[in-house]
């Protein structure tokens, strides 16, 4: 900062030790020792700054920017408190080699089919991207991707390609703010191919590093169950930052979700990386009657319970609901449709969590 951005009305020492009082609840420090404080200045009163956050999907960004404008405004001389909250997502894992200009690559997976794997990464995806985030989502569930659908996309539309230099380059489609690849673009979606073999695992490196995401903060991987050579494929070629795990209550689907939480270490092994599960996301928790009563239709604990397993965050409870079956079926998501209900704030919720434990998640990496 140059001497010239203070011009002696207002005492520098006295705004940063204001600040000092605003710690970061997740890196449980002050925002002025973190370093978030950018661009400090003061002139005949006028003091502004900008506050540097980890992520844009920061649940507590609003509180944050209330919070520093009453406290600087309590200083002797300051008249008025400008403050720009800005971000600079956190990478998790050393990803070079990965996918060019992707940040953090996060896999939904499920220990077993049908718990809402797609519909949670989907809003999940458009949730980040609400925050400000720029957002990718890669559909790879190869046994019948379905997200295109859940999206809207019309059977027949496919990405723009070319050849540069004899190099393939697929172009994301854009829905809603998000850039959407699937792997059912490689196919037709009346015929699905057999995914099966040693071939399926070098068409889908050339797929994915053909494809040209451009700068993102979050990719959503909605990645088939099992532990297969598709999966291993996945993770060579788009190594994780981390993944979030989905499950219904009942006590069946937790031991799947158990073993798939168990995948990931197994695949952090093999493949010499670390996999972290950022957190538990459990769906289809009940159903609300027209008298608002809560049925525990598959039973309670569950998410929690795995949670626990893991030592992870819940990271939240989705009811069954029918405006969230309606969202897939017509390829207009709730957060779309309905941005403003409670479904979709719990959405971004969720979304505000998952940022969250990636930044702490990568404060802490860089701090060792
Ligand atoms: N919370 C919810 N409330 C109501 N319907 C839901 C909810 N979550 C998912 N669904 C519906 O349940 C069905 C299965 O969800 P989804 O396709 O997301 O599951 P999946 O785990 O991805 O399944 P698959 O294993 O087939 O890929 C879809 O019709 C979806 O709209
Ligand atoms: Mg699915």
């Amino acid at each position: 900062m140059n001497s010239e951005d203070f011009d002696g009305t207002v005492d520098k020492d006295a705004i940063l030790r204001a600040l000092n009082m605003i710690n970061d609840p997740d890196l449980g420090r002050s925002i002025v020792e973190l370093g978030f404080v950018k661009n400090l200045r003061a002139c005949g009163g006028n003091v502004a700054f900008d506050i540097e956050l980890t992520t844009p999907a920061c649940p507590v960004k609003d509180q944050m920017h209330e919070q520093a404008i009453d406290l600087v405004k309590q200083i002797e001389g300051v008249q008025n408190v400008a403050v720009n909250m800005t971000s600079r997502t956190r990478q998790l894992v050393d990803i070079r080699g990965g996918i060019p200009g992707v940040k953090n690559t996060i896999a939904v997976a499920a220990g077993k089919g049908g718990v809402g794997k797609s519909t949670t990464a989907v809003n999940l995806a458009l949730a980040l991207a609400d925050s400000g985030a720029k957002v990718g989502l890669l559909d790879a569930d190869i046994h019948g991707p379905s997200i295109p659908i859940m999206l809207g996309v019309p059977a027949g539309e496919m990405p723009d390609g070319e050849e540069e230099d004899g190099v393939q380059k697929i172009y994301p489609l854009d829905r809603f703010g998000i850039k959407l690849m699937s792997v059912g673009f490689l196919t037709d979606r009346d015929s699905p191919i057999i995914w099966r073999g040693p071939m399926v695992g070098k068409m889908l490196t050339t797929f994915l590093q053909s494809v040209v995401w451009g700068d993102l903060d979050y990719l959503i991987i909605d990645l088939p169950p099992g532990t297969g050579d598709v999966q291993l494929t996945l993770i060579q070629t788009a190594p994780l930052s981390g993944a979030v795990i989905v499950t219904t209550p009942e006590a069946v689907a937790g031991e799947d979700v158990i073993r798939a939480g168990k995948m990931f270490e197994k695949m952090g092994q093999t493949l010499n990386v670390n996999v972290p599960i950022l957190g538990i996301v459990e769906n289809m928790s009940w159903f609300e009657s027209p008298d608002g009563q809560r049925h525990y239709i598959f039973g309670e604990g569950g998410g929690q319970r795995i949670a626990g397993v893991f030592g992870v965050p819940l990271l939240g409870q989705v009811p069954r609901e029918p405006n969230i079956t309606r969202g897939g079926d017509s390829g207009i998501p709730v957060l779309v449709s309905q941005p403003n209900s409670p479904t979709s704030a719990l959405y971004r919720e969720i979304a505000g969590g998952v940022a969250r434990r990636v930044s702490t998640l990568a404060m802490e990496e860089s701090a060792v």
